[in-house]
């Protein structure tokens, strides 16, 4: 588009610098003049006629360029050779001398330039044309006015022009060709060179001599002046004679006029004459080689009349000179106009086509645009179709997710209510095992107890395929010896496939360090080899190979078992999967289904693969395949959660039940701690109540704000609580209690039976201290309510005494120990507000400020503003005890914007600085 843009200015340029230089193309010749002098007037008027006349013309079609080459034959040479490398198309030529000029004047001819030659002639017939007077005929006139004059008798000076010029030659021939008929006239000749002062030296020179003539003739006016002023000096008055006869001034007319002269000889300037002849030829034109202008002897009379004539012609040139001036003012003015013309004619004609061009370029446009919203609408088609189709298949998937996501939660919610449940099956029952008992009932606990532990184990796979799910199974990738972990996960096995009579093999190197999740490898080699073992009959064997395969670790669990059938292979590892081979019928093998389909999931989320072969009746052989080091994108090496993972109720059950059974606590408990139970279904806080209830003061509450209320009653030493309660559930029961200056210092354990990471972070966000989840163990349980108990016995036995209570004062009424509870409890509500005085602090207890002080002063001996301020730090250390929060975030809890300035009331209250109070609260053990 751009470049077409750019051709169309390019062609109005041409047009427009084609109109500006029309001139310049008008002007096709150039004609060359060579001058043999320009020294005379005789010359300067042949310039001015030829100018003068090339003004005439309305379009010369030529220019005129002048040499002079001032009276010199080899300057006019030079002068010529200089027109020709210039280039003229025709030579005006006035010889000075004829012969030294022929040759130059012949080779300009004879290469084609048209040569005129003017006023003098040259020895050869070698130019085109020729124009001027007929010289010889001009010394003929001046014979016969010699002649008559005197009267056939007489001597005569005769001052010639340059001799070897045509016109002195010519005009003696013809001045001898009349006197020599006359026998008594002598005529005595001296070469002037048509120079004034040479004819005046001469003459004065030949007067010196002699005084012995009666006429002078010299070729031109200024020579006859010369001698006309020599004579004068000599006293003399001889006849004079000249030629020329010009009209100026000085001219030959004005001479004869004012009686200098007798007579002069027209000799016809004819500059306008030669330029018309020049430019008949350059046009082509018929032309007479020789063109002659007539001559004529001006004596006193014809002086006159030529005087008249002269000034009435010079009057006319005068007009025509201004006229012509005025015409070419017009002319210029005319040009401009032209010019200007032009310009706008250009200028429309670009802008017709600018016009024309943004027309058709719109046009383009306009068609490229439909072109465009053709494709764009067939696209847009095309995307609405995708986009339905996208819709079609979110819906779908959506359904899908649903139908999957409402399966899970069923199987979730089964989970947790079976969790539950086993929890009121499985406490009693080991309770009544815990007794003496008959054996055959001990035996049928035995295998119920069993069973209750299965079961546990089924809904807890359940419940990590749910974390899985929502990724919440979380990783915590560490390198270590992955030979040193299989042995002792092989080690385990050792005893139930001697059971069954079946070798367990190994092929391991001596050590590889490998990136793994330990809890996630344990459970996939824990499913992998126990099926490995249930598959496989007596004397069968069951062979591991570890080795490190391009950064992968590869484990081979190979068996010689019974192996799956060849259609059932794709199925076994989905979640819900179970075979008829693998597992069916099998009283150990409950959740197979679920291991494997587990083993997958969590080899995946852990970069890696697991895959199968088998073979009816010959067994099957188990692929996995981890990276040896997480540093691949997708797998987050850092994901640990050790609080939630190490609370998850898998590990727990795993470690309470079958791997590392919790021992009975071994303290000593103290039977003055008070537990506060708050559960909303009444067996399990019956059960709670009576586990706990061996080892500490029990106090039950049936919902959250049951809870409050007693623990605010009875402030005990720990609060036991469920999540989901009626009323009031756990969580807004533990924030009330932690708001409270009576409870906020109790630690609370929340118990529940949802496993999830939200529920659990909202519980520590409550300022709960730890939570258990659903089914418990009874000792882990018993072993963290000791635990939490000491630890805050501990810490408020260093750091208590310090902090401000109400018992450290010395009242014994209970009206005024509420006072003092509700003022502290107002002061905390409004602990992070910095604008809050004791203005405020009065209005809310509904006093004046004064009674508040009063109050204040009779209760605890203190000021009233240095209480308030006690109060807060007070509150400030307990926050730095019972929270995990920065010292920026207490001081702002107990509005002190300036944390500097908190660190220094702190530490004159507590003697020491918050950050140190800190580090020795952890210290404390
Ligand atoms: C001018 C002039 C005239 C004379 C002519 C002859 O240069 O000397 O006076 O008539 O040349 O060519």
């Amino acid at each position: 588009m751009r470049n077409q843009l750019l051709l169309y200015l390019l062609l109005i340029s041409i047009i427009l610098s084609g109109c500006s230089g029309k001139d310049q193309v008008s002007q096709k010749y150039l004609i060359g003049f060579s001058q043999c002098t320009m020294g005379d007037d005789w010359r300067k008027t042949v310039i001015e006629e030829m100018m003068r006349e090339i003004s005439l013309f309305r379009d010369p079609g030529f220019e005129l360029v002048v040499k002079d080459a001032e009276d010199s034959n080899e300057n006019q040479i030079e002068d010529i050779n200089e027109l020709l490398a210039m280039g003229i198309d025709l030579l005006i030529v006035s010889p000075n001398e004829a012969q030294p000029l022929t040759p130059i004047i012949e080779e300009v001819f004879d290469s084609g330039i048209p040569v005129i030659n003017i006023d003098r002639k040259i020895n050869s017939e070698k130019f085109s044309a020729f124009i001027g007077a007929d010289n010889f005929m001009i010394g003929r006139e001046a014979g016969k006015v010699v002649a008559k004059l005197l009267k056939n008798n007489g001597k005569i000076l005769e001052i010639t022009g340059l001799e070897g010029s045509s016109a002195a030659i010519e005009r003696s021939a013809g001045f001898r060709d009349i006197l020599d008929q006359f026998s008594e006239i002598d005529i005595v000749n001296y070469e002037g060179k048509w120079l004034h002062e040479v004819a005046l030296n001469i003459t004065d020179s030949i007067l010196n001599h002699t005084r012995d003539f009666d006429l002078i003739f010299a070729h031109n006016d200024p020579m006859a002046y010369g001698t006309y002023l020599s004579s004068e000096k000599h006293n003399l008055h001889p006849y004079i004679l000249g030629v020329d006869g010009l009209f100026s001034e000085n001219g030959g007319i004005q001479r004869v006029l004012e009686g200098t002269f007798d007579c002069t000889f027209l000799y016809p300037t004819g500059g306008d004459k030669a330029i018309q002849l020049a430019s008949k030829i350059l046009n082509n034109e018929a032309f007479n080689k020789y063109n002659y202008l007539s001559t004529v002897a001006i004596d006193p009379n014809m002086a006159r009349t030529m005087k008249l004539q002269g000034d009435r012609i010079t009057g006319q040139q005068k007009k025509i000179d201004r006229q012509l001036d005025y015409i070419a003012e017009i002319d210029l003015l005319l040009k401009q106009k032209q010019n200007f013309l032009l310009l706008n004619i250009s200028i429309s004609i670009l802008l017709v086509i600018v016009v024309g061009l943004i027309f058709f370029l719109l046009y383009q446009k306009n068609k490229l645009y439909r072109a465009l919203d053709n494709k764009n609408r067939m696209i847009n088609e095309q995307y609405t179709q995708l986009f339905e189709q996208r819709d079609d298949l979110i819906k779908l998937m959506k359904i899908a997710e649903e139908a999957n996501e409402e399966k899970l939660r069923f199987f979730t919610n089964i989970s947790h209510e079976f969790r539950s449940l086993i929890s009121l099956i499985s406490l009693p029952l080991n309770r009544l095992l815990e007794t003496e008992i008959a054996v055959e009932i001990r035996d049928k606990l035995d295998i119920m107890s069993k069973n209750a532990n299965r079961l546990n184990k089924l809904a807890q796979e359940i419940l990590k395929f749910r974390k899985i799910d929502t990724n919440r199974y979380k990783f915590n990738f560490q390198e270590s010896d992955i030979v040193e972990f299989t042995r002792e996960v092989i080690d385990s096995f050792r005893l139930k496939a001697q059971e069954k009579e079946v070798v367990l093999t190994a092929d391991m190197p001596l050590q590889l360090m490998v990136e793994f999740d330990s809890p996630c490898m344990e459970k996939v080699l824990f499913n992998l080899l126990s099926n490995a073992i249930k598959h496989t009959d007596k004397e069968g064997i069951i062979y591991i190979r570890l080795e490190l395969e391009n950064s992968y670790l590869k484990i081979d669990i190979k068996d010689t078992g019974r192996g799956i059938p060849k259609n059932e292979i794709p199925l076994i590892f989905d979640r819900f999967y179970r075979g008829n081979n693998y597992g069916l019928n099998d009283e150990d093998n409950a959740g197979m289904g679920v291991g494997l389909a587990l083993c997958k999931e969590l080899l995946s989320l852990h970069g890696g693969t697991i895959r199968v072969s088998s073979k009816v009746g010959k067994g099957s052989t188990f692929t996995i395949l981890i990276p040896q080091y997480h540093d691949h994108p997708g797998i987050n090496k850092k994901q640990t959660s050790p609080s939630v993972n190490d609370q998850s109720p898998g590990r727990e059950l795993e470690k309470g039940s079958e791997k590392e059974p919790v021992k009975e606590p071994e303290h000593e408990f103290n039977q003055d701690k008070t537990v506060l139970i708050v559960e909303d279904n009444s067996e399990l806080r019956s059960i709670i109540a009576e586990l706990v209830g061996k080892y500490y003061k029990v106090v039950v509450a049936e919902d959250g704000l049951d809870g409050l209320k007693k623990a605010i009653d009875t402030i005990p030493d720990l609060i036991l609580s469920d999540i989901l309660m009626p009323c009031m559930d756990g969580i807004q029961m533990t924030r009330d209690l932690k708001k409270h200056p009576s409870t906020y210092h109790i630690p609370v354990i929340l118990l529940t039976a949802i496993d999830s990471q939200e529920s659990t972070i909202k519980g520590f966000d409550t300022g709960a201290d730890d939570y258990i989840i659903k089914p418990f163990n009874e000792s882990l349980l018993i072993t963290r309510i000791q635990n939490l108990i000491e630890s805050r016995t501990r810490i408020l036995n260093k750091y208590g005494k310090n902090f401000f209570s109400v018992d450290d004062l010395n009242i014994e009424d209970n009206i005024s120990k509420e006072f003092i509870n509700r003022m502290i409890k107002i002061i905390y509500d409004n602990a992070s507000r910095e604008s809050y005085s004791l203005n405020h602090l009065a209005t809310d207890m509904n006093l004046s400020r004064s009674s508040l002080y009063r109050r204040i002063k009779e209760l605890t001996g203190m000021k009233a503003i240095d209480f308030m301020k006690k109060i807060k730090l007070s509150y400030a250390a307990r926050l730095l005890i019972n929270h995990d929060l920065t010292i920026n975030e207490v001081a702002w809890r107990t509005g002190f914007s300036d944390a500097k300035y908190f660190s220094k009331c702190f530490c004159k209250e507590y003697g020491q600085v918050p950050s140190k109070f800190k580090v020795n609260l952890s210290e404390v053990p």
